[in-house]
């Protein structure tokens, strides 16, 4: 007979912008963004900031669906060439059931809007400038006391789109249109955007860091999602796993799924599945997070890393200046890029450590 035993399904979600079985932390983000959604707020407009896998995607899309849940339109994009079109096409397929899409009416010739009789010239869409297009969306959004969600992942200030979006939101706002913008990017692209003259507005969006996860908020996540999977977790497997994610979002999820595959039928996950799992999980963390950072580095960021990385768990301002023969403004600069770029963090004492689990060890491989 075959055994009877309920379906074990591994929960961790492993993957970039997936959105995972439980957030860890992040409650003021979620808690601050959803109640704008709930209260209608007329335009919000808020900013993550964040390293790599630190979980601005996942946020960015559970965010979204929440949205449309509480019946917002949702057009979610990523900042490449093509995003101010994109934006109208994923509103128009938001709304879709709301709006009549132009081609139909162009093929039909007969007048279907959806909202309030409101016609369509299809004739002037064509030539009509991106303001124009979304006015157009957003007046009809408008009728319907329906709120537009624009959700721009991966900001890049290199790009035009870019400003031009964020100053035709100006415009939006300034005619009391009900739409919100939530970007999210690394921080250091995020500055920059901020310091850009036609993007200064900006600076008094709401900003939210996603910095490192306090242990215990690790800890409750990583227990619940074993115990969402069917499984269940002891204090020691559990302050393992901890120690070894290290406040590192994407570290939760790579560890908690390699470990849950050693003995997925075990209805405990043990200590032993836990070390096997970071072990695992730091070689993938490798390959996918610490080697494109560490190319986005230049030769000063690597040589002020490389100078860290002989300290124990941080290092001093005066004994960085010493190794790398520098002053003190040269320690300011790195230090502020490395901080900006997620690679390193700044102790309330001005000591530096390295933010990114693992990392440290990394970079003396690299060096070496
Ligand atoms: N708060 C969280 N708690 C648990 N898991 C999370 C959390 N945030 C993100 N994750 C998980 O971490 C991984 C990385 O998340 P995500 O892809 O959103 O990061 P990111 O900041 O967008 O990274 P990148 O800058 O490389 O695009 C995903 O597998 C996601 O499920
Ligand atoms: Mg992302």
């Amino acid at each position: 007979m075959a055994k009877v035993q309920q379906e074990t399904f591994n929960p961790f979600t492993p993957e970039f912008g997936k959105v995972p079985a439980y957030f860890a932390g992040r409650e003021q983000v979620l808690s601050d963004i959803l109640s704008a959604f709930e209260e209608q707020t007329m335009n919000l407009c808020a900013l993550f900031v964040g390293p790599r896998g630190c979980g601005k995607t996942a946020l960015l899309t559970y965010l979204g669906n929440e949205a449309s849940r509480l019946g917002w339109v949702v057009a979610n994009v990523s900042a490449t060439s093509g995003m101010l079109e994109d934006i109208v096409q994923r509103t128009e397929e938001s709304a879709s059931h709301l709006i009549a899409a132009s081609s139909e009416k162009r093929l039909t010739g007969v007048n279907i809007a959806g909202i309030g009789g409101a016609t369509w010239d299809a004739k002037s869409n064509t030539k009509a400038n991106w303001r124009t297009r979304m006015n157009n969306l957003l007046e009809r959004l408008g009728e319907a006391d329906i709120g537009l969600l624009i959700t721009v992942d991966e900001v890049d200030v290199s790009l035009d789109e870019m400003s031009h979006l964020v100053s035709t939101y100006q415009h939006f706002v300034r005619e009391n249109r009900k739409v919100a913008l939530v970007m999210a990017g690394l921080p250091f692209h995020i500055s920059s955007l901020l310091s850009g003259k036609n993007t200064s507005f900006l600076r008094r969006a709401q900003r939210f860091e996603l910095g490192p996860l306090a242990s215990y908020e690790v800890e409750e996540a990583f227990r619940l999602t074993v115990e969402e999977g069917g499984r269940l977790i002891n204090e020691e497997a559990l302050g393992e796993a901890v120690e070894a994610i290290d406040g590192f979002p994407f570290m939760l999820q790579l560890l908690g799924y390699r470990a849950w595959r050693m003995h997925p039928d075990d209805a405990f996950l043990s200590v032993d599945d836990v070390r096997a799992g970071a072990q695992r999980a730091q070689r993938e963390l490798e390959d996918r997070i610490f080697d494109v950072t560490y190319a986005e580095l230049s030769r000063a960021d690597r040589a002020f890393l490389a100078a860290m990385a002989q300290d124990g768990k941080t290092s001093r301002r005066i004994d960085l200046m010493e190794r790398l023969g520098k002053p003190s403004g040269h320690i300011s600069t790195y230090k502020k890029r490395l901080v900006q770029s997620g690679v390193i963090g700044e102790t309330l004492d001005g000591d530096f450590y390295f933010a990114l689990p693992g990392f440290k060890e990394y970079v003396e491989r690299r060096q070496g």
